[in-house]
């Protein structure tokens, strides 16, 4: 076993909310050394870290590892899954250097959904019946000839755009002429998975995974659509929380036995070791958990409700992660709820407003009585050369409370979201409501 360097010079890749949340718990290591962040990361972020000078693009890779060589950098953490698409990994992996996140060969599970879904056959892996196809003739037939619901799913990267919840066969058709026909996505839709859709509540289970110790995170539940009720088109995430009780410790176990050791044992049998963050998505169905999907990253809002809650020192862990020695790991939980809200500008999720300066961080900070506390995460902003910040994309702020119960925690991080302004700043109120129904309904529990 390697002990991590102590201080641990870290390169973080990525530029949101996620990252920022990552970074928060970076900086409290004692083991932390310089933290490194992207030129253009957000402002959250430039208060935490350095400006990295070297170029992250991919096709300058050979840059950035002569500077990470020459900064003594120890650990370069991944957040986001296009770098790992790339092989990020692979490429920065050096003796004395640990990269946190798959190699390319596992990150296959998120950007290739038919390869996920072969992997998912072959282990014996509870998900939804499905097929992925390469024409455009063979799917249609394959809907056509179901009398089920299906969902169509682009197989490559979409940034969350890529799935179709479908009706009816004319829908799914449509789907497949858009993603096949029109390419609407490009490449990632050359190929398509066609798959029955389920119905049930949705979570969230993470795990760090370092090729053969597999520690599960306390599950979350993130809220996609844009509006309350869970409404209107998709969006990358309005808000999450963990832990949520829809997934119940014998659900967690049977993620963790069912889902997650025999993916990994899958993988390492075809010679792929996983190291890194496992993320399946889980529909709770009446016949037991199903895969939805995998990611084999950090969930973006979930990071934002797990790194407030996480006891333990995340540059240990995640050094450890990333060379093979997680059994050991210190890692608990914070008995307390945290429930995050992102604040969204005008537009999102199309095109949004951007430019326009914040006001109220530090007043929505304060808002935490005694024994809770408020974070407010950085996704979407950036910082001004007069010191100020304003709004750089769709999700500008995500805003955590973290508190004694899931409607205290709601509460505190709707009531806090109130108080950042800028021009048409919006966000959800009811992140939670399916387990904390509005007063006079009954909640709706796992189906
Ligand atoms: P994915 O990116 O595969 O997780 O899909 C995005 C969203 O589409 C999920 O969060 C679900 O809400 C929905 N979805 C995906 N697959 C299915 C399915 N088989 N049945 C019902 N809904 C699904
Ligand atoms: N919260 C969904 C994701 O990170 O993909």
């Amino acid at each position: 076993m390697t002990a991590v360097p102590s201080p641990c010079n870290v390169l973080l890749v990525g530029s949101g909310g996620r990252e920022h949340a990552l970074a928060w718990k970076l900086s409290q290591s004692p083991r932390l050394g310089t933290l490194w962040v992207q030129q253009d990361a957000n402002a959250g972020l430039r208060a935490l870290g350095r400006p990295c000078p070297a170029p992250l693009a991919a096709r300058e890779r050979f840059f950035l590892r002569s500077w990470l060589d020459r900064n003594d950098i120890h650990l370069v953490v991944v957040g986001p899954e296009v770098p790992l698409a790339e092989g990020i990994v692979d490429e920065l992996e050096a003796p004395g250097r640990r990269v946190f996140g798959p190699r390319r060969d596992g990150a296959r599970l998120e950007f290739d959904k038919a390869f996920s879904k072969q992997v998912m056959k072959q282990a014996n892996v509870p998900t939804a019946d499905g097929r992925a196809f390469t024409t455009f003739e063979q799917a249609r037939a394959y809907v056509q000839a179901r009398d089920v619901p299906v969902v169509v799913k682009a197989s490559g990267l979409c940034a969350g755009k890529g799935v179709t919840v479908c009706s009816d066969g004319a829908e799914a058709v449509a789907a497949l002429e858009k993603m096949m026909k029109q390419r609407a996505f490009g490449d990632a839709g050359a190929t398509v998975v066609v798959e029955e859709r389920l119905v049930g509540q949705e979570v969230s289970v993470l795990a760090l995974v370092d090729g053969r110790t597999i520690t599960v995170l306390d599950p979350c539940q993130d809220h996609k659509q844009v509006g309350e009720g869970d409404t209107g088109p998709n969006t990358g995430g309005m808000g999450s929380y963990c832990p949520t009780p829809l997934a119940t410790p014998a659900v967690v176990e049977s993620v963790a036995r069912d889902v997650l050791v025999p993916t990994v044992d899958a993988l390492r049998r075809d010679g792929i070791e996983f190291r890194g963050v496992l993320y399946a998505g889980m529909m709770l169905t009446p016949g037991g958990p199903k895969v939805l999907e995998f990611n084999t990253r950090f969930g973006d809002p979930e990071t934002q409700s797990i790194m407030p809650r996480l006891r333990g020192d995340l540059v240990d862990i995640l050094w450890r992660t990333a060379g093979g020695e997680l059994d050991g790991a210190a890692i608990d939980f914070d008995p307390r709820t945290a429930c995050c809200v992102a604040v969204c500008a005008e537009g999102y999720p199309g095109t949004p407003r951007t430019g326009d300066p914040i006001e109220g961080i530090e007043a929505a900070a304060a808002c935490a009585g005694p024994g809770e506390e408020v974070h407010v995460f950085h996704a979407g902003t950036a910082l001004r050369d007069d010191g100020s910040v304003v709004t750089a994309g769709g999700r500008v702020l995500g805003v955590t409370a973290l508190a004694a119960d899931l409607r205290r925690a709601r509460d505190l991080a709707t009531a806090a979201a109130a108080r950042i302004r800028f021009p048409g700043a919006f966000f959800r109120r009811d992140i939670g409501h399916r387990v904390l129904a509005p007063a006079g309904t009954v909640p709706v529990l796992a189906d």
